[in-house]
Order: C-alpha cells, then structure tokens, then sequence
C-alpha cells in the first residue's frame, strides 16, 4: 500500500511528467487532482516525444490506471483532440477515468482569459490562455458547468444557455468582444461529450478501493509551488493549489492515504509568464541554458526565462508541501557553462538577510539573491547511470543543493528519457 505524490518545487516545468512517467512503471494508478491544459509534461521513450496536458503522464503503461480528478478544470476540445492524437500513436486510453465533479473550461472562459489579460495591459499575468483562471472563477462562484453536465445533453443545454448568456453579456459589454454562437457551442460540446461519457467515473472511490486492495497511487502534480494561489508569487500564479495538500482536495481522498512526497526541481531556475524571479540571468550564461535546456514552454512555446538555482524557494517548497525527497532535473544542461551559483539567502533593501521566501510582492521587492559559487563541470553526464559515476564537482553540487535545501535528493535527471535518471 503506497501512494505519493509528485509535485513541482520551482514555476512549473521542472520535468514532473518525466518523474511521473518513470515511477508509474511501479504504480497501479497515477491521477491528477489540479490544473488544466495549462500544464505541458513532456514523457520521452525509445526517441518518442509525448506531450500530456490533461491526461495524466501514466498513460503510456497499458495496465495503469489514469484518473483525472474532481479539482481539475477539464477543456473537453482539448482532452478528446488528446484522447485521439494518443490512440493515433498506438497507446490505448481503455484505462482513463474523469471524475463527473470536474469543472468544464467553455469557450467563453478562453475568450476571457485572453480579453481580461489584454484589459490589464502591461500588468497582464502571461497565463497560457487556456481559461482556466475564469473557470476556476465559475466553479467558485457556484455557477460553472461539470463533466457531469457535459456528458447528459439536456441538463447541458439548459446550463450553457443560462450561464453563456451572462458571458456573453461581459464580452461584449465589459470587453467589447465578440458574443459565443452558444447554439453552436451546444452542437459542437454534446459532440465531445458522448466521446467522454465512457470515461466518467468517481475517482474519489477508484482511489480509495485501489489504495484498500493494496494498490500503488501516484499522485501528478500540475504547476508547481511558486505558481499556487496562495504560496506562490501571488498575483503571478496559477488559479488552483499545484501542492501537495491540493491533491487531497482534487481527488477527494485524506491525508493519511500519502506516504511519499517527491518535489522535482530542475539543477538551475526557470519560469514561463510573468512575475518576479531573483534569479533571472538576463545574460549569456542564460541565454546558453534556454537553448542547451530546450527552455520554450510544452503548451505555448513561449521562451522560458532563465536563472540560478534558487535554494529560498526550493526550501519554501520543502516546507509548504513537506516533501520527502527531491527529483533533480536537467543537470546534464548545466555542462560547460562555468562556474555555478546558487542562490542561498536574499538580501533585503535594508540590509538584512532572509532565508524564507518573503509571503508577498511588496516584501520580496527589492530583494536581492546572495549566491554561493560552485565549480561547474564539463564532461558529458548523459549517460552516468550511478551517483558514484559523476564528476566529483556535480557530486559537490547535488550534496550542497541537498543540505541548502534540506532535504533528501533521491533522483537525477541527465536527459529527457525515461532511462535518463539516476536513483540514489
Ligand atoms: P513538466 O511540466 O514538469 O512535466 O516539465 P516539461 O515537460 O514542461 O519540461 C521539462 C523538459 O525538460 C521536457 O522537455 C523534458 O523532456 C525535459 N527533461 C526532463 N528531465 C530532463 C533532464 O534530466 N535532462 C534534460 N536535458 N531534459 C530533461
Ligand atoms: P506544468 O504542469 C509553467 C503559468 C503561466 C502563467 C501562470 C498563470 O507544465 O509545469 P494560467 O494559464 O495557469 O492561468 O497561467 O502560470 N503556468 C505554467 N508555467 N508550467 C506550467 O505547467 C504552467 N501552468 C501555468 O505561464 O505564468
Ligand atoms: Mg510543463
């Protein structure tokens, strides 16, 4: 009986899906709890480049089974155009589940997200543009539309009339836009909806009779720590709680259940969108690692900027999802680039020096990172396979990471594969 959960420690992007796809080879059942189709996890095998937003990174095991939780908002174009591109490629989706609970991102919630980010000018928050902001927004207000809806045509109709005409109404009398053809909309999601009929079940009791019949449950993290609605840079963050206690929630299952708490970060910073990030290298050195790293975000291809890693937020993040152990990604892309700096404290304007991260803008304002240089390395690490086998300054760096952070550094990532890792 074993369920963990994998979560990101950093903005997103650390290589969750990667992680999620190499200890699903031991799980049962792997489910995500939180999120959308913002998210972009990137499973490679054999040379094969998958790229997951909704359904979870377990998919490409035959037996295990991929649940999408309660907390997830689900964009029912999205997750059949997914469904269809998987099975195009040979993998069956016979063992997805969606919870009916699940919150339907409506085009009306991408319309305006894009309006109300444009209506916010230079103060926009770069979100993926994927409605998932005004979903959650309807959810929480009590009038969004389920997976349940969506599945049983008449109670859908009814519901995207009601709640489309209100919409419609704020695009175009707020925003100036253009209203939804909601008839159309009704056409085209009751489409959708009798694709995903077959897949909707109560994953709350799925989870809670495979984890009493003994099963292994992982647990998929969207987003990541700094992007959560209340612990990360608030209001540059996502609209639901990538933590590992969102997990809980988003499934419907309790806190006792989880035994393992794995955060993935990645040997060095990055983050797509924006908001403050104290160690944005706005320079060569962070221009080598977008393009040696492969930094152009999985959903919308946008540039991720770069930085040093940042030992602050790695340890807020030990501390708000009380994490286990660490997954270290991408310290094969750190190779040839120099000495290397890890960020160990902030230095505030006043002179004072903080080693928690600040809990908002104003006090994190002005703060300034106050490295710790490392020696880097040059050899090729991609094919170490043993922690012993690494240049000894990498070794250096992995254990200084660990004591900064404090915390257990399990895993090293040194490569996109799923062979690529290594156990400790
Ligand atoms: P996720 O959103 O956390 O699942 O991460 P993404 O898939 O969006 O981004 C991680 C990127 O890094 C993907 O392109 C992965 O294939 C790649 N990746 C993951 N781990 C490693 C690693 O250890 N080394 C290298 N070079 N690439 C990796
Ligand atoms: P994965 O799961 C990186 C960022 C967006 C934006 C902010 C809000 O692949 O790590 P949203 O569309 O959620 O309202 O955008 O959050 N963001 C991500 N950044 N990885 C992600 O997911 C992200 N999901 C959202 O870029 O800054
Ligand atoms: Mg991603």
């Amino acid at each position: 009986m074993s369920a963990s959960i994998v979560v990101g420690t950093q903005w997103g992007d650390e290589g969750k899906g990667k992680i999620i796809d190499i200890i699903a080879s031991r799980a049962d059942v792997v489910v995500r709890s939180q999120g959308g189709n913002n998210a972009g996890h990137t499973v490679v095998s054999n040379g094969e480049v998958y790229k997951l937003h909704l359904i979870p990174s377990g998919i490409l095991y035959k037996n295990t089974l991929c649940l999408i939780g309660a907390g997830v908002v689900l964009d029912p174009k999205d997750f059949v155009g997914e469904i269809e591109s998987m099975q195009s490629r040979g993998i069956s989706c016979d063992n997805l589940k969606v919870d009916p609970r699940a919150h339907v991102t409506m085009p009306w919630h991408i319309a305006l997200d894009g309006l109300s980010e444009k209506f916010r000018g230079n103060a926009d928050i770069g979100t993926t543009k994927r409605g998932i902001g005004p979903a959650y927004m309807d959810k929480y207000e009590r009038s969004g539309i389920r997976v349940y809806d969506l599945v049983h045509p008449e109670v859908f109709a009814e519901k995207v009339r009601t709640a489309g005409k209100l919409k419609n109404k704020i695009i175009t009398d707020v925003y100036g836009g253009e209203p939804i053809d909601l008839e159309e909309v009704i056409k085209e999601y009751t489409e959708y909806g009798k694709v995903i009929a077959k897949y909707v079940d109560d994953v709350s009791v799925i989870v809670y009779n495979a984890n009493k019949a003994g099963k292994t449950i992982m647990f998929e993290g969207a987003q990541a720590t700094l992007l959560d609605i209340d612990f990360g840079t608030y209001p540059y963050v996502t609209s639901s709680h990538p933590l590992s206690a969102g997990v809980c929630v988003g499934t419907g299952v309790g806190p006792m259940m989880i035994n393992d708490i794995i955060g993935v970060a990645k040997a060095y910073t990055t983050r797509v969108g924006k908001g403050p990030f104290p160690t944005e290298l706005d320079d060569e050195i962070g221009d080598t690692i977008r393009n040696k790293g492969g930094e152009f975000g999985t959903t919308t291809g946008r540039p991720r900027r770069t930085g040093w890693f940042d030992a602050v937020i790695v340890r807020h993040s030990v501390r708000v999802n009380g994490l286990s152990r660490l997954a270290i990604n991408k310290l094969d892309t750190l190779s040839g680039i120099g000495d290397l700096k890890v960020c160990v404290a902030y230095e505030k304007p006043d002179g004072n020096k903080i080693t928690d991260f600040p809990p908002t803008l104003e006090e994190l304002a002005g703060c300034k990172p106050i490295y710790e240089t490392l020696s880097g390395f040059d050899e090729d690490i991609s094919a170490c396979r043993d922690f012993e086998s690494l240049p000894a300054s990498c070794k250096a760096y992995i254990t200084r990471l660990e004591e900064l952070c404090d915390c257990k550094i399990s895993m090293i990532g040194n490569g996109p594969d799923r062979t690529q890792i290594i156990e400790r």
